[in-house]
């Protein structure tokens, strides 16, 4: 993740971001917006906002257009992580390299700094100048679809509820594809409207996000068994009940899976002219230790 592009997208995103929550510092309900810029400003890779940021200029238009669209995500993913972190949840201790948000303020605080993330985030999103307006609904109705329950909230409950048995490849996909990749999904696929996208390039961006979600999730269950928890700002071996991959398969076949699904995402791209750094950086997400 190295390319000078991809540094100017992640320094614009947290700017973004902080500036967003800074109108609201006259607000009485400081202890909430505390909470909620603990986690939203806490780091992370901004993987999100940088594919919603690259799809829109890989569809001729200002990258820049896309940051409504880019925070709301990244918003949408911090809230499923303070919730994904809770005691009832994960009950983890460690998350962007500081404690988790309910070991700081507490698990009511951190269930409504989460609620507000997500619906403060309809209302960014809403605010976005696209070059075809009558795409708003659409834009909307995707970011829904794959944040609520036929996404990454319904892949949330298949995965919570899969840990007591053995599920087979076809449902580990299924709950993958939903829990993670639908908000990868709802980045690629906003930042290809935000760039007034053809159908063809929608679609494209639909394809790449589907395939890279599944790299990686994988990854990241890797990581749980071979990552280092100081490097991830997360524990590590955790996942030892859960339907992942790896326990389905081991980490040989894993690391083959990722390379497949990340050939397969790059294949996806073959309509676009210019998607060299985004290539670059789907290659170097197969080897990321963070
Ligand atoms: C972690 O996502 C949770 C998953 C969906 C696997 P990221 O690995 O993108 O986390 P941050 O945003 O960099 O913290
Ligand atoms: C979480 O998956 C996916 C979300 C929707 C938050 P994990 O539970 O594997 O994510 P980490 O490992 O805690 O980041
Ligand atoms: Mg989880
Ligand atoms: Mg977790
Ligand atoms: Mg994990």
């Amino acid at each position: 993740m190295s390319s000078e592009c991809f540094r100017e997208y992640r320094q614009y995103i947290e700017k973004y971001l902080s500036d967003f929550y800074s109108r609201f510092d006259s607000e009485p309900q400081k202890a909430l917006f505390e909470a909620m810029k603990y986690s939203l400003l806490a780091g992370g890779k901004r993987l999100r906002p940088i594919f919603a940021f690259e799809f829109c200029r890989l569809c001729g238009g200002d990258w820049k257009n896309a940051a409504p669209f880019a925070g709301a995500i990244e918003m949408i993913h911090t809230y499923s992580l303070i919730h994904d972190d809770l005691p009832c949840m994960d009950n983890d201790d460690y998350r962007r390299g500081r404690l988790t948000n309910h070991k700081v303020y507490g698990e009511a605080m951190a269930v409504l700094a989460g609620d507000a993330l997500l619906t403060d985030a309809f209302a960014l999103a809403a605010s976005a100048q696209l070059p075809r307006p009558g795409d708003m609904a659409l834009a909307i109705g995707v970011l829904s679809e794959n944040a609520g329950s036929l996404g990454m909230v319904g892949g949330q409950v298949l995965d919570m509820l899969s840990e007591q048995r053995q599920c087979t490849e076809q449902e580990v996909l299924d709950i993958q594809s939903r829990k993670t990749g639908a908000l990868i999904n709802a980045a690629c696929v906003l930042g290809a409207i935000a760039g007034g996208g053809s159908e063809a390039q929608l679609e494209a961006a639909a394809g790449f996000a589907g395939c890279l979600g599944l790299a990686f999730q994988i990854r990241d269950d890797m990581l749980d068994v071979i990552g280092d928890a100081g490097e991830l700002g997360k524990a590590t071996g955790h996942d030892a009940d859960k339907n992942t991959f790896v326990r389905l398969y081991g980490l040989e076949k894993c690391e083959q899976l990722v390379q497949k699904y990340t050939d397969a995402a790059i294949e996806r791209l073959a309509v676009f002219e210019d998607a060299d750094d985004l290539i670059f950086l789907a290659r170097s997400l197969t080897e990321r230790k963070v």
